[in-house]
């Protein structure tokens, strides 16, 4: 296993749609515990595919931090089938290091999604479960957080990036 390099907004690949994944080979499967272990190491709960510069429709979550082996899931080709409620919490990502902001989601998601194997299996999370998947399907479809919250709360968010950007501390 190795430890892969998580790209930093605005990387074009984290504003890019990732392709269908069609092949369930050993490569799948280095790259997703490749990923797994840059989840942990990073102290996330969620890692999409295009976050470590691979354009593909995947990602792995473990809402209970590495607590739960049964929390451990990876969904391969995730699709959002049906959403419920509204939750409003403070949210993070990997490629925003540092920057949190409050979001809207859905309080319940249901997500259908292939396994390493290919077969198909659905998830119906609540609250952070169900946060995590919508963030990270909407990164699979090349849409980060930033472009979730309000005009005045991105424009505040790119402010202290910029920033953070000519201190150096955003490589
Ligand atoms: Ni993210």
């Amino acid at each position: 296993m190795a430890l892969l390099e998580i790209v930093k907004w605005p990387a074009t690949v984290l504003e890019t749609p990732g392709d269908v994944v069609t092949e369930f080979d050993d490569e799948l499967k280095r790259l997703v515990s490749n990923m797994f272990e840059t989840m942990y190491a990073a102290h996330g709960v969620g890692l999409a595919a295009p976050q470590v510069g691979v354009s593909k429709r995947l990602f792995v979550m473990d809402c209970s931090g590495g607590q739960d082996p049964k929390d451990r899931v990876v969904l391969v080709n995730p699709e959002v089938l049906m959403v419920e409620g509204e939750q409003n919490g403070e949210e993070g990502c990997l490629s925003f290091p540092g920057i949190f902001f409050p979001v809207k989601r859905s309080l319940r998601a249901v997500v259908r999604a292939q396994d390493l194997k290919g077969e198909v299996f659905e998830i119906d999370g609540m609250e952070l479960t169900a946060r995590c998947m919508l963030h990270e399907t909407d990164h699979c479809d090349g849409i980060v957080f930033l472009d979730k919250t309000t005009a005045l709360k991105r424009e505040m968010a790119k402010r202290k990036i910029k920033k953070l950007q000519k201190a150096g501390q955003w490589i």
